[in-house]
């Protein structure tokens, strides 16, 4: 079929996106082209900010492709205390950012519990109740889920990896602690309870191919999910999956890959938020403003206290890890207006689809 047949369709196939996937040169053109206007015609030219806060890298399980996995021992472990997470929100809310996202390493202690909850009242109340909060901190009981969104996060993200089961056993142990169906309970969790959710996959991983990705897109679309955040597997020498380096594909198809990945989401679904992630600057160094322009509308500038930047790295060559949050500011704002879109300050900017989805 021919790629303007596929892409009129209203739905697409597994083999309709496994064929996208595929495509060079003139046709990919049209499908960034199909894609861009999907975004404009849907959400417009407005890129949504939000401060990443990278909490800690002390994590309890063993991802075999992560560099903060528990088994790597070469890293020193921080966890930024409240003061420190506070005074980055402070920041976060002065300079208009709208939102921020707390990340850590997977804990599920009832300290980390209860101090992510302090955290997030804290948060509201030194910004009047305006700051948007998204979690990610992974696998967590429906009752933490619940207790956090009460205490005032409303968007969480939990990527999926891979929605194909046997690839996910390859890139992570397989044991309770890594259950891929689990993970797949803990994102329904989330629905319920009334999240926006996020998910997403990393692309260009050891074992993977074109179908696994096709897989993964119409996962998304089957949950519904309101968010997606995925960019390029980016080795790291420390971790299990390095070994098979050289069987994946160089980093500029792992980065040509994921951007055909997040158009055909857009296609797919044309109202949901869509990360620009760090993982795809840090292979192109306008990696993240390639993936705006053809398709995706949210930006993470990372707002963690400098010194701690280069303890947490998931992978090598982690971008922006010199740099403190001021220079990632204005570092932002110039990048953003190049590419003729403008910044949502002082906005949430929830996903679309999200605020849609009552209506139906
Ligand atoms: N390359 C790219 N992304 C990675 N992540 C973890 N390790 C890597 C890596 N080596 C991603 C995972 C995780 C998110 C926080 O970072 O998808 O969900
Ligand atoms: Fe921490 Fe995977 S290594 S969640």
């Amino acid at each position: 079929m021919s790629i303007l047949h596929i892409l009129e369709k209203s739905e697409f196939t597994k083999s309709d996106i496994v064929q996208l996937l595929s495509l060079n040169d003139e046709n990919v053109k049209i499908l960034f082209k199909t894609a861009a206007k999907i975004k404009q015609d849907n959400i417009g030219n407005v890129v949504f900010l939000r401060g990443l806060i990278e909490l800690s890298n002390i994590c309890h399980k063993d991802c075999l492709y992560c560099g903060i996995r528990k088994s790597n021992a070469l890293i020193h472990r921080y966890t930024l205390d409240e003061s420190e997470v506070l005074s980055a929100i402070k920041f976060a809310y002065e300079n208009k950012y709208g939102s921020v996202v707390i990340q850590s390493g997977e804990i599920a202690n009832s300290g980390f519990i209860s101090k992510i909850d302090r955290i997030l009242k804290l948060a509201k109340e030194i910004t009047n109740g305006e700051i948007g909060i998204t979690l990610s901190c992974g696998e967590q009981s429906a009752d933490t889920y619940q207790h956090w969104f009460e205490s005032g996060a409303h968007r969480y993200l939990l990527r999926i990896e891979s929605a194909t089961e046997e690839l996910y056993y390859k890139i992570h142990p397989h044991n309770q602690l890594h259950s891929w169906h689990e993970r797949i309970n803990a994102l329904n969790n989330l629905k319920k309870i009334g999240y926006q959710v996020g998910t997403g996959v990393m692309v260009g991983l050891p074992f993977q191919n074109i179908e696994h990705l096709a897989t993964d897109l119409l996962f998304m679309k089957e949950m519904n999910i309101d968010m997606c955040g995925m960019g390029p597997y980016i080795e790291h020498k420390d971790t299990p999956l390095y070994q098979y380096k050289n069987s994946i594909l160089p980093l500029n198809e792992r980065l040509f890959l994921s951007l055909k990945m997040i158009a055909i989401l857009r296609i797919m679904m044309p109202e949901i938020n869509i990360a620009a992630t760090t993982a795809l600057q840090a292979i192109d160094k306008i990696g993240r403003e390639k993936a705006i322009q053809i398709g995706a509308n949210i930006l993470m500038p990372n707002i963690t206290p400098g010194k701690y930047r280069n303890n947490y790295a998931l992978y090598e060559n982690k971008p922006c890890t010199d740099e403190n949050a001021e220079d990632c500011k204005s570092c932002i704002d110039t990048r953003v207006h190049l590419i003729k879109h403008t910044i949502g300050y002082n906005a949430w900017g929830d996903s679309k689809h999200f605020l849609h989805k009552d209506k139906l």
